[in-house]
């Protein structure tokens, strides 16, 4: 459940009007709903009571310092993949000693930072990267909690560009490799094993995938153990799906049991990075349409907001919901909604049947609170939009619209060229 409803066909954000803050910030921007965050968080979080657990929320759906500070408040971790979501999570004054540290290409300046910042743990995506992490660890005088990323060959069966958890991927050390690499890694003497980790990829709609992969995991461990190996961690990654059209994703609490009873024997705290079950319908993008072009084959509505404001329509073919700011009665239409970007590769929507719109009305893309405006752009020079909370009555501007000047920082012309 999400708080964006309609009351006598206005769509609010909680208690505000949605019109009332485009009339204050114009269009387009995103709009989140505290009690959603809040909401989903929690659902999410308690539903693992039952076992000792970390919600760590994955940074790159939603790196907002507001946001990520709704989560702190409520006793979350992050899972970060840079330096950059390392500096943002602290900026939000997370625990350092809650930060786990994915990615696949982890460079020497961030491993320092996340050493000295005393992060939780690394999970390690190679043995180069094992040997590097032990050297960076001893220059600078420090033991680094580890965790080995293992890939466990599970097909998640979602969109190939988020599944991570097949050999092909280039995620994680090959389970059945795991275990020699554990054993060098045991020998180095700046690292400190904690954990096994995986993450096998995002929209899974499924119980079966997660299961599969933590009782590989589990059986792992339990190898780990007889080489006297301890393993406190067990971190299953992110990846629980969300309804954006018709999917019917596990609910958190289905999630957590299957989960918890694949723990019952292990003794392991159980981490997880979860990002878009708590952010993608805890946030919409608000843009307001342009121009309306109605051609032999198509109608197409043109509005503010393009793919360099939220892409996944573009890179994924992926579905996101349209509703109007108001509701009106009567006629609808069959439509394209796109940007104004020079790509034809720029839509929000396609062959959408929607109410018949005019220029100068406000729609709103639905699910857009995880994975929209971090991966927004600045292609085609268009400044980034403003990211905007509302909280019962109010609302509050958490990131301003970018202005031209923004633009152009850091930008400067050679003097050879100045003649
Ligand atoms: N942990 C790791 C190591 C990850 O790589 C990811 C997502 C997560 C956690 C969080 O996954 P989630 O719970 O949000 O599914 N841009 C794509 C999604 C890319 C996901 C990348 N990794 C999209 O818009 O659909």
């Amino acid at each position: 459940m999400h708080d964006f409803q309609y009351h006598q066909n206005e769509l609010y954000c909680e208690e505000v009007p949605i019109n009332k803050i485009a009339d204050k910030v114009g269009t387009p921007f995103y709009l989140y709903s505290n009690h959603t965050l809040e909401n989903h968080f929690k659902v999410f979080d308690s539903a693992f009571n039952g076992i000792d657990h970390l919600t760590c929320f994955s940074v790159k759906a939603n790196s907002n310092l507001t946001v990520l500070k709704i989560f702190v408040n409520l006793g979350g971790g992050v899972d970060i993949v840079s330096g950059g979501e390392l500096f943002r999570a602290l900026n939000s004054g997370v625990d350092p000693s809650k930060v786990v540290f994915s990615g696949v290409g982890k460079g020497i300046k961030e491993l320092e930072y996340a050493l000295e910042a005393g992060i939780l743990m690394f999970n390690v995506e190679s043995t180069q990267e094992l040997t590097t992490i032990n050297q960076v660890a001893q220059r600078i005088g420090r033991k680094a909690k580890i965790a080995l990323r293992v890939n466990p060959h599970i097909d998640p069966q979602t969109h190939p560009y988020i599944s991570t958890g097949l050999k092909k991927n280039k995620f994680g050390i090959e389970i059945n490799q795991a275990l020699e690499d554990y054993r060098e890694a045991k020998k180095l003497k700046h690292i400190e094993i904690v954990g096994v980790d995986c993450h096998i990829g995002s929209q899974i709609t499924e119980l079966q995938p997660f299961v599969e992969t933590l009782r590989k995991v589990k059986e792992l461990v339990l190898t780990l153990r007889q080489e006297a190996i301890e393993i406190q961690y067990v971190d299953l990654g992110g990846g629980l799906g969300i309804t954006y059209h018709q999917e019917q994703p596990p609910h958190p609490r289905e999630y957590a049991s299957a989960l918890i009873k694949e723990m019952q024997d292990i003794n392991c705290t159980l981490i997880l990075e979860p990002g878009r079950v708590i952010a993608g319908n805890a946030g919409i993008l608000v843009t307001k349409v342009l121009y309306l072009k109605k051609g032999t084959e198509k109608t197409f509505v043109t509005v503010d907001a393009a793919m360099n404001d939220l892409i996944r329509p573009s890179l994924y073919g992926a579905f996101q919901g349209i509703q109007p700011i108001v509701k009106t009665e009567g006629e609808e239409m069959v439509a394209d909604i796109v940007g104004p970007i020079c790509e034809s590769g720029d839509f929000l929507a396609k062959e959408r049947t929607i109410p018949c719109l005019k220029p100068g009305d406000l729609i709103a893309v639905m699910s857009a609170g995880a994975y929209g405006f971090t991966m927004s752009s600045n292609y085609n020079s268009r400044p980034r939009v403003p990211e905007v909370l509302a909280r019962e009555k109010e609302f509050y501007v958490i990131r301003e619209r970018e202005s031209y000047e923004d633009l152009i920082r850091g930008e400067m012309i050679p003097e050879f060229l100045n003649k």
